[in-house]
């Protein structure tokens, strides 16, 4: 019989900070009967964020490993590339599965740089991945194939359901009812992307507006949610004129992405992270650009954002 992956073998190690908890005892290639799928389904949604290290997988198995948590979608940033003319699969920006996203710092000809036309080896300032789609994913997956050695990469996860928990009563009051306006012209590097002009107004911004405060579908729990800090048009608040929406947010950020609600992790190649768009954000620091980092990403399929804000009844 083929091996698989056994409950009793299931260890969920906390890392003492705000979110966060590595898992060990499970190979993510073999099989998982349902009972360890629904204890992994259960510590994520105890962590937030959940570290698998040595894991080997390929796109298909990581995959598949998307199917335990919700299954997959395709990434914001895909059509983009093929529209500038990449072609799935023929280079290292486009990968040849829709749902799998490449996050490297490496050019054309597989060479370390700073800039390309993703992320590149830049600093990445916190968000959520897709906040800017109708129905952003779940959470995301992401395993590590190369790193650099002691060349930064780091990254950042913190706990927004302790954010929104934590946020002084006057600021509950102030967001109440209220919704952020989410922008895809940018990736998450704060670049436009390939084929986008730059907006200058707020109808120039066409993605979703999602509620400041979510409600978490398997928790119930309430989490703050920003989505990504851009200027100016770009994020605003919708309910709200340029310079209350501008101080509002200023407030916010300031207070969602304080230190003692985070959580770091060096990479070593085959860690595998799972992290919850919902209730978390996430950072990374700058790479060096003269050593290379590969990792794959998978986005867990999402549903429609809850609001914790009450319809308001029809006049
Ligand atoms: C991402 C992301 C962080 C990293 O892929 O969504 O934010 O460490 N990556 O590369
Ligand atoms: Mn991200």
């Amino acid at each position: 019989m083929a091996r698989v992956n056994a409950v009793d073998a299931l260890e969920v190690i906390p890392s003492g900070k705000a979110l966060a908890a590595e898992v060990r005892g499970i190979d993510l290639a073999l099989e998982s009967p349902q009972d360890v799928r629904s204890a992994l389904k259960k510590a994520w949604a105890d962590n937030l964020v959940l570290l698998f290290r040595k894991q080997k997988l390929t796109d298909e198995q990581l995959l598949a490993v998307a199917d335990i948590f919700g299954g997959h979608q395709s990434a914001g940033s895909r059509d983009y590339f093929i529209k500038a003319g990449y072609k799935p699969g023929e280079t290292d920006r486009v990968a040849k599965h829709p749902d799998i996203s490449i996050v490297s710092n490496l050019d054309k000809e597989g060479r370390p740089v700073k800039v390309t036309e993703a992320v590149g080896s830049s600093e990445l300032d916190w968000h959520t991945d897709n906040s800017y789609v109708d129905v952003p994913p779940a959470g995301s997956l992401l395993l590590s194939y190369i790193v650099p050695v002691k060349g930064g990469g780091l990254t950042s996860f913190n706990n927004q359901y302790l954010a929104y928990e934590t946020l002084p009563a006057d600021l509950k009051k102030e967001i109440e009812g209220k919704h952020i306006r989410h922008d895809n012209l940018r990736n998450t590097a704060g670049r436009f992307r390939p084929t986008v002009q730059a907006p200058k107004t707020r109808e120039d911004i066409k993605g979703p507006a999602h509620p400041i405060v979510r409600i978490h579908p398997v928790t119930g729990k309430q989490a703050l949610y920003l989505g990504r800090k851009y200027e100016w048009p770009s994020s605003h608040v919708v309910e709200l004129d340029d310079a209350a929406s501008e101080a509002l947010l200023a407030k916010l950020w300031q207070h969602a992405t304080q230190d003692k609600l985070k959580w770091t992790h060096d990479w070593a190649v085959g860690d595998l992270i799972l992290w919850d768009n919902r209730c978390t954000m996430h950072q990374r620091t700058t790479i060096d650009h003269t050593q290379p980092r590969v990792m794959h990403r998978a986005l867990i399929k999402g549903e429609p954002v809850i609001s914790a804000w009450k319809p308001v009844a029809a006049a």
